[in-house]
């Protein structure tokens, strides 16, 4: 209705407050500067790319937003809802995000609606990053962080890289490889294969190259391939993320790696399992059974097909054996 729209309406408009007070706190601000720009000239972020995903430093103070916000009309009642303020149980009104550098989350018409504020400090007990709670306006299941900056290029290239964090985001567009979106603050979600699906039908994982991102990418393979996408997978060495990894071999080097490691679903598969399987055959055989799992999960008989020949191929298993494999867990479904 009329009034919660103006509502929502009103939490777009403070998060947009918000965004421009966060930005020019680190273009102008004394301590903005000296820490947050300077961190992001250090992690070797330029300019360009600063201003393009409008990214921001909250001053290490309590109330240094709602005190800006308030003064600019805003109300209280909708910081809060956006989350941008919170109260502790003596109803005291504080910033959430405090001393850290800001990344705003747009949604894909490019308006603000939360914020991933990473802090400044190596202590351990202080979490990494800080997220914007869900709101009125910010869904988490529906959002991919980049994908308003990302779209015309996943539109144009017709593949969308997926990746887990902000900063991988950054590193990835910077080099010019601009279809990148992150699921950042949430595990993939159906919702945020279908927003992909209505830019490109294909998809390529950049996960961490850690066991965490591994997990994530099996995970999530599965998730792509049940909403008909198509999906490959670059795995990188070392635990090291598309934002380390950029570092280490420089821009060039990257795309190359991306090109010549990105692997099909099936043989990204096979690797990970055969690797941990060894020669122990009754494993190899789960294997098999695994793989063929993921492609039952293909609405597209002609397709999964296709796959099944090629896992045939991979494996040395015959491709009659995968087929009543691949029947059986499908009626098993149905
Ligand atoms: P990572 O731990 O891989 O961080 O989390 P990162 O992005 O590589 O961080 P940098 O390079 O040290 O800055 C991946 C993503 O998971 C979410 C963030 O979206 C992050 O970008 N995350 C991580 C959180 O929401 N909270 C955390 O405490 C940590
Ligand atoms: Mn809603
Ligand atoms: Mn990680
Ligand atoms: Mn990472
Ligand atoms: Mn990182």
């Amino acid at each position: 209705d009329v009034e919660a729209n103006n509502a929502r309406e009103s939490l777009y408009v403070v998060s947009q407050y918000a965004a421009n007070y966060f930005a020019s706190e680190l273009w102008t601000g004394e301590q903005g500067r000296a820490i947050g720009l300077s961190y992001f000239k250090e992690r070797g972020f330029r300019e360009d790319i600063i201003r393009k995903f409008e990214l921001g430093y909250s001053p290490d103070q309590w109330d240094a937003l709602i005190l800006s916000a308030k003064a600019a009309g805003h109300k209280e009642e909708y910081l809060e809802r956006t989350g941008l303020s919170v109260h502790n149980d003596k109803g005291r009104v504080y910033d959430r995000f405090r001393g850290r550098v800001m990344f705003p989350i747009h949604n894909f018409t490019g308006r603000v609606i939360g914020f991933g504020g990473r802090t400044l400090k190596t202590d351990k007990n202080v979490p990494k990053y800080v997220n914007s709670p869900e709101s009125d306006i910010y869904h988490k299941s529906n959002v991919l962080y980049g994908l308003f900056q990302a779209k015309k290029a996943i539109r144009e290239v017709d593949n969308c890289y997926l990746v887990e964090g902000y900063a991988d985001v950054l590193s990835v567009h910077q080099a010019g490889v601009e279809n990148v979106v992150a699921s950042s603050g949430t595990s993939l979600t159906v919702e945020q294969i279908r927003l992909i699906g209505r830019f490109s039908q294909n998809v390529t994982i950049l996960y961490d190259g850690d066991a965490a991102g591994i997990k994530a990418s099996l995970r999530g393979l599965d998730m792509i391939l049940e909403e008909g996408l198509n999906v490959k997978v670059v795995n990188f060495p070392d635990g090291h993320d598309p934002d380390s990894y950029m570092h280490k071999v420089g821009a060039g080097a990257f795309k190359l790696y991306i090109e010549n490691n990105r692997k099909d679903f099936i043989l990204y598969k096979a690797d990970i399992l055969l690797k941990e399987a060894g020669t122990d055959p009754i494993k190899r055989a789960g294997i098999i059974r695994d793989i063929v799992e993921s492609i039952a999960k293909i609405p597209d008989d002609i397709k999964a097909s296709v796959f099944i020949r090629e896992c045939s191929r991979l494996l040395q298993v015959e491709e009659r054996m995968l087929l009543t494999e691949l029947n059986k867990m499908k009626s098993a479904r149905s």
